[in-house]
Order: structure tokens, then sequence, then C-alpha cells
């Protein structure tokens, strides 16, 4: 089975999580895509909060419903992907640039089930380069002050997020810095380290959000809990 096959598992299976009437934080990403269509099929009578402007577009296509995070007083069941799921469900995400919404919206959130291919489950986080997104004002600076912090953890500097037509700008029209680092053994400690930097809006690193994970394998659907 292809990785996009087991996305579209883990996407369906978590499709049939939601209920008539609920609000559903609808995720960012290739995997929550699989997630979007699959509950768009269902027909449901659902308002989406989505994590990206990418979301909202595929979503409004395929005619769910949408509201703004402030438009609702909480999100029952927020479905998005990772980058890597590690120990006790900890996460990285904002491959896709959208970590500020998704993390807004996962906070909101009563329930959060990550879904991914098998590949995203790992023993330690870090193989993949950590997304940190900073204001676009003085970013070189903040970019200096995350590369002293990286040298705090053992980590090499993180480098500015480059696409081909230039700096990758966000939703909220930030940059993004990603931390290359093949370990992260303190995610807390660096998380922390990370959040302290003015310039820094937020970082990729999901600790403790996440209640359980739906993983699409060559077997089935493996569910994950922390
Ligand atoms: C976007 C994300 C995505 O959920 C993450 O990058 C996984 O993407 P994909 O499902 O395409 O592998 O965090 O910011």
């Amino acid at each position: 089975m292809s990785a996009d096959d087991q996305k579209r598992l883990s996407g369906e299976a978590a499709a049939e999580l939601v209920e008539n009437g609920m609000v559903v934080g609808l995720g960012t990403g290739s995997t929550a895509a699989w997630f979007v269509k699959a509950l768009a099929a269902r027909k449901l009578d659902i308002r989406g909060v989505p994590t990206s402007d990418a979301t909202a577009n595929l979503a409004r296509e395929l005619g769910i419903a949408l509201a703004a995070l402030d438009d609702v007083k909480s999100v029952d069941l927020t479905v998005d992907g990772a980058d890597e799921i590690g120990p006790g469900l900890s996460l990285i995400k904002g491959g896709g640039a959208a970590l500020l919404r998704e993390k807004l919206v996962w906070e909101a959130s009563k329930r959060c089930v990550v879904i991914a291919d098998a590949a995203k489950h790992v023993p330690l986080l870090g193989k993949f380069p950590l997304p940190i997104e900073v204001v676009r004002f003085g970013h070189v600076h903040t970019g200096q002050r995350l590369a002293d912090i990286a040298a705090e953890f053992d980590l090499p500097p993180p480098r500015l997020r480059m696409a081909d037509r230039g700096v990758v700008v966000t939703d909220g029209g930030n940059l993004i810095y990603d931390m290359a680092s093949g370990r992260i053994e303190e995610p807390a400690a660096l998380a922390a380290a990370l959040k302290a930097v003015t310039g820094v809006v937020d970082h990729g690193l999901f600790l403790d959000l996440a209640d359980e994970a739906l993983l699409g394998t060559d077997g089935g659907i493996v569910r994950l809990t922390p």
C-alpha cells in the first residue's frame, strides 16, 4: 500500500468519528484533505472550522458549511495530519506552514485526532525539521536568536523556508524557519525556549494536545493513545 493509500485510510476512518451537529476542526495537508473529502461525502449537518486558506477552499468546493474560529464557542472534534508522531503522541506539525492556525484550532477543541500514514510514527521526534513561525519584522535577528537556542540544544541553526517563488509566507503573513535536528531529546524544554523568543509566533511542537492517532497501515487502522 502506498503512503497516500494509508493517508486515505486514516482520513476515511476519522470521518466516521463525526456526528451530526458537530463543529469540526479541519486540518491542513494531504492527509487532512482525505478526511475533508470523506467528511463531505457523508453529507452530515456540521460546521467546519478550517485551519488554512487551502483547507477552507477545498471544504467550500465540497459543500461543507464553514465557520471562523471566533464564530464558535468551542470545537467538538479536530482532525489533522502530522509530520511526525513521537512518544506520548508528541507531534511535529507545520510542514504545510499552517501550524499557527492549526494550534489555535486544536487548543479550542474538546478532542483532537491525528491522522497519518505509518511512516510518520517515530521513536523520537526530530528527523523532520521543526517549523518555527516568526513575524517578518526583524526576522533576521529573530533567526539569530533561534540559532543561539539551537546551539544550546546542540542543534544546527534553523533556516528560512524558501519555495520556488521566494520566501514562504504563511496565511497569517509570517515566515517559517525550519530547525533540522535529527533528535529532539527534550521537546518540552525546546518548546518553552522557542516560545520565549520575541518575534516567534509559535512552533510546530504539539505536546499534550493529541487525544488519539489513527495510523493508516498495510494491516488497516492502528489506533494510538498517549
Ligand atoms: C500542515 C501540517 C500537516 O498536517 C503536516 O505537514 C502533514 O502533512 P501531510 O498530511 O501532507 O503529510 O502540519 O501545517
